[in-house]
């Protein structure tokens, strides 16, 4: 006879016990448990690892399968995915509440056949109302209000054969999810654990894709927390600043693609759309103004026009006023330094401010550093750069303009959006001449 039941493991030094009140009777170190299930044998040996009479086999020996993939008929979700999804893959949707995770995968639900929703978090009448939102028409999703993963998995077998080709099963959100085999509340590390793994033995056993949907704390980190990252196959992250309607999906980890890749969308009135980036990122359009500048920055393997905009005044403190938005402000100190000594800009007499139109944030990216010194000095005499012009290069501390990563792939990119005065090391070599030749 099996029989589940659940032990505490501490994570320090992995002594267990079958009760836990906050401290390690053995390293005495706080809170560090993990309710863990285990199966118990008739005979009373814990194991969850029984011997079920499985060989093992020559690699040589084991035939070689093409992936087959499903697309989700949304072009920058499939890129993200590696090509579409794959079956028995198992993915893990991270973002912060209210960027838009239920929304995507309702979308997803509506370019696909039989698909479950099991939503733990709204009722079927809150996801109807998104539903009529988005115009959804498929008539084969299905929902289900439940928070209890074993009453998930019996209800999917018990309504077979309608379940049989289940082509989805989304889980929004493995946070409200729990089994009664654990004594913890749904949401903590052992519950979302053991959760998340049911789910990934229900996803290889059946050949079903599953969506888990998993909220991150203000920290950034999935609530439950790394150990997530390594039951499931693929880890994507859904970011964006939602005051503004751009949001990125990167692949985190990916068993069956690559994780370099970024979906661009756009939250909108009837939902997630895909991006006209030059849309979004360029305000210019065809005049160019004093101050902005057009650079090319690389979202994991794809080239995205971004526009550094600058602003310049006389400053009317002590200390002048350096605002960055969008990027690292270390890294405009920086510039800034380089501006004013090899350059002979008075920087330090004036306020300056930066920013990334459309909200997107370079961080410390250096590929943008001659865009932004360019837009800075552009501010500064009032000059404008002719239109059209793409301006991609590192500065050196010593003024020198290097070369960056996937140069050529960002210059053919943005020759084929019509920018074809291009402006790198290749040719110029110095800030100073840089700025002597373009804006004097
Ligand atoms: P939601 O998908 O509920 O976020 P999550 O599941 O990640 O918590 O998205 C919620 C936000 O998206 C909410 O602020 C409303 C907005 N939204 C739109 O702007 N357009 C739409 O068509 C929909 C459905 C939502
Ligand atoms: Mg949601």
């Amino acid at each position: 006879m099996v029989k589940s039941s659940s032990i505490f493991i501490c994570q320090q030094c992995g002594h267990e016990d079958s009760k836990w009140f906050g401290k390690c009777p053995s390293c005495s170190s706080w809170n560090s448990a993990v309710e863990t299930a285990v199966q118990q044998r008739g005979n009373g040996i814990k194991s969850s690892y029984g011997f079920k009479g499985k060989k093992s086999v020559s690699l040589s020996s084991v035939p070689s399968k093409s992936t087959t993939r499903t697309s989700t008929k949304i072009s920058e979700l499939d890129r993200v995915l590696g090509g579409g999804l794959v079956s028995g893959q198992v993915t893990l949707i991270a973002g912060e509440p209210g960027i838009g995770k239920s929304t995507l995968l309702l979308q997803v639900a509506q370019n696909l056949g039989n698909v479950l929703y099991v939503s733990g978090e709204e009722s079927a009448h809150q996801i109807k109302i998104r539903a009529d939102r988005l115009r959804i028409k498929n008539k084969s999703i299905q929902i289900m209000e439940e928070t209890d993963v074993d009453s998930v998995v019996a209800m999917i077998e018990s309504q077979k054969p309608s379940t049989n080709n289940l082509q989805l099963l989304i889980v929004d959100s493995i946070q409200t999810m729990s089994t009664s085999d654990l004594s913890g509340m749904a949401g903590s590390v052992g519950q979302v654990r053991e959760c998340a793994f049911r789910m990934v033995r229900y996803a290889k056993e059946n050949n079903t894709p599953v969506f888990l949907v998993g909220h991150i704390t203000k920290e950034g980190t999935v609530a439950g927390p790394t150990t997530l990252m390594h039951i499931v196959d693929t880890v994507l992250w859904f970011e964006g600043d939602k005051s503004l309607s751009l949001r990125l999906l990167r692949a985190v980890k990916n068993r069956f693609g690559p994780t370099d890749e970024v979906g661009i969308f756009e939250m909108g009135d009837i939902g997630l759309g895909e991006l006209d980036s030059e849309k979004l990122f360029l305000s210019q359009g065809n005049k160019s103004v004093p101050g902005s500048v057009i650079t090319s920055i690389l979202q994991g393997t794809r080239p995205i026009l971004i526009e550094i905009q600058s602003l310049v005044v006389p400053t009317k403190m002590a200390f002048p006023k350096r605002i960055a938005q969008g990027i690292d402000s270390r890294r405009l100190e920086v510039l800034l330094a380089v501006l004013t000594r090899i350059c002979g800009l008075p920087l330090y007499e004036y306020d300056v401010f930066i920013n990334i139109a459309g909200g997107i944030n370079i961080k410390n990216d250096p590929s943008s550093d001659l865009a932004v010194c360019l837009a800075i000095a552009s501010a500064y005499f009032n000059k404008i750069l002719p239109v059209k012009t793409l301006v991609v290069g590192e500065v050196g501390l010593l003024g020198d303009i290097r070369q960056v990563i996937q140069e050529d792939k960002r210059i053919k990119d943005a020759k084929r959006m019509g920018y074809g005065n291009i402006v790198n090391s290749q040719r110029v070599k110095y800030l100073n001449i840089a700025l002597k030749k373009f804006l004097q």
